[in-house]
């Protein structure tokens, strides 16, 4: 009797760990780092001088060592993908907070990751105190300069290229209306470019916006660092953010056209927040799949082959961490998966990347 409860009592509680078990992992595979330990993009991209890179967010990195690992692996370069914006750095005009941003930082320098910072002088992304503080041009100017000054100081060393100035194009061609050109003039832009290269002289300096293809933005974005460059204004790169098929073009032969052009000026191009939802293409899933697939292999191609780009930043690298999830219709944009699973893309970047070894 003793010894049939004692049974009944075992097979209830394996009955339950089971039960568990099995639920969660048919809601919630658990994570699966890549397989590609042996020759990552990452060491395919450092043989031939090429930075491949992602942005990334603090909560991830701090609890999902997942996350950490295929980072680490696979990538030699990152972006904060949020948390190096005004608001963050600069919550109150006489504070500044740095706690996560260092911690990246560091998780950087202990993995040998360059790291870019994102983004000086944008119309988003700015506290209330700026936003409504009704300042003067010469109080606003003030305000930016000791941002930068603090700011870029604060890292100088330490990053490897400042976006400066964030999507200061409009659709229409042109310079957009934020706070910093309505309030202190178009010279904003110079003045930024000017106080960064003081704070950190060595860092790069770029601007950045999804002008990528040929049309009335990108041919104002395009003149607009033409005449920096005429002023002599210290700007370095112009960054291409590529949001492929939602924000920016899907066309590679657009974009390669484009690219020669900055190279005329001297200046190198920068692919900064490269992502391609997969619902611009028609078919099944998986011909979806392969679809993005040849679009990332494609735009890759692209910056290889021009003589002035050398670095592709992806907005995310696994889509359980994407900007786009709760996106109205743009969706799994990345080259990892919810799990961390190489997609067909991530396979041929890779292929791209070691096919030009
Ligand atoms: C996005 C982030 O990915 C989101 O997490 C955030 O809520 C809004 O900003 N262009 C940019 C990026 O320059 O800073 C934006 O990032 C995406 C579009």
């Amino acid at each position: 009797m003793k010894l049939r409860s004692f049974i009944a009592y075992i097979l209830v509680i394996v009955a339950i760990v089971w039960s568990i078990s099995s639920t969660s992992f048919a809601t919630k595979p658990p994570p699966q780092p890549t397989n590609s330990a042996a020759e990552s993009l990452r060491l395919l991209a450092t043989k031939r001088d090429f930075l491949i890179g992602t942005a990334i967010k603090p909560q991830p990195l701090q609890d999902d060592p997942t996350y950490r690992e295929v980072l680490a692996g696979e990538f030699n370069i990152i972006i904060p993908e949020n948390h190096t914006k005004f608001w963050r750095l600069h919550p109150e005009r006489d504070r500044y907070d740095f706690t996560q941003v260092d911690a990246i930082v560091q998780f950087a320098q202990e993995h040998d990751i360059k790291v870019m910072g994102h983004a000086l002088a944008w119309f988003h992304a700015l506290p209330r105190w700026v936003v409504e503080g009704n300042f003067s041009r010469e109080e606003l100017m003030e305000i930016l300069h000791d941002h930068i000054q603090t700011v870029v100081g604060h890292y100088r060393g330490q990053i490897y290229a400042w976006d400066v100035v964030n999507e200061p194009v409009e659709a229409n061609g042109s310079l957009r209306e934020t706070i910093w050109y309505k309030t202190i003039g178009p010279e904003y832009i110079d003045l930024a470019l000017r106080w960064t290269r003081e704070a950190d002289p060595e860092t790069l300096l770029y601007i950045n916006d999804y002008a990528e293809g040929l049309n009335a933005k990108s041919q104002s974005f395009y003149n607009l660092a033409k005449e920096l460059r005429q002023r002599g204004a210290p700007l370095d790169a112009v960054g291409f953010q590529s949001h492929l098929g939602f924000l920016s073009t899907n066309n590679p032969e657009e974009v390669a056209e484009n690219m020669k052009r900055y190279a005329e000026l001297g200046l190198d191009v920068m692919i900064t927040e490269m992502d391609i939802p997969i619902n611009q293409f028609k078919g099944t899933p998986e011909q979806q799949l392969e679809a993005q697939a040849k679009m990332y292999r494609d735009f890759l191609k692209v910056c290889l082959d021009a003589s002035n780009c050398n670095t592709l930043v992806m907005w995310g690298f696994t889509d359980r961490h994407s900007w786009m999830t709760g996106f109205t219709g743009s969706k799994d944009p990345l080259i990892f998966d919810n799990f961390y699973h190489p997609k067909p893309a991530y396979h041929a970047m890779w292929e791209e990347l070691k096919g030009s070894e």
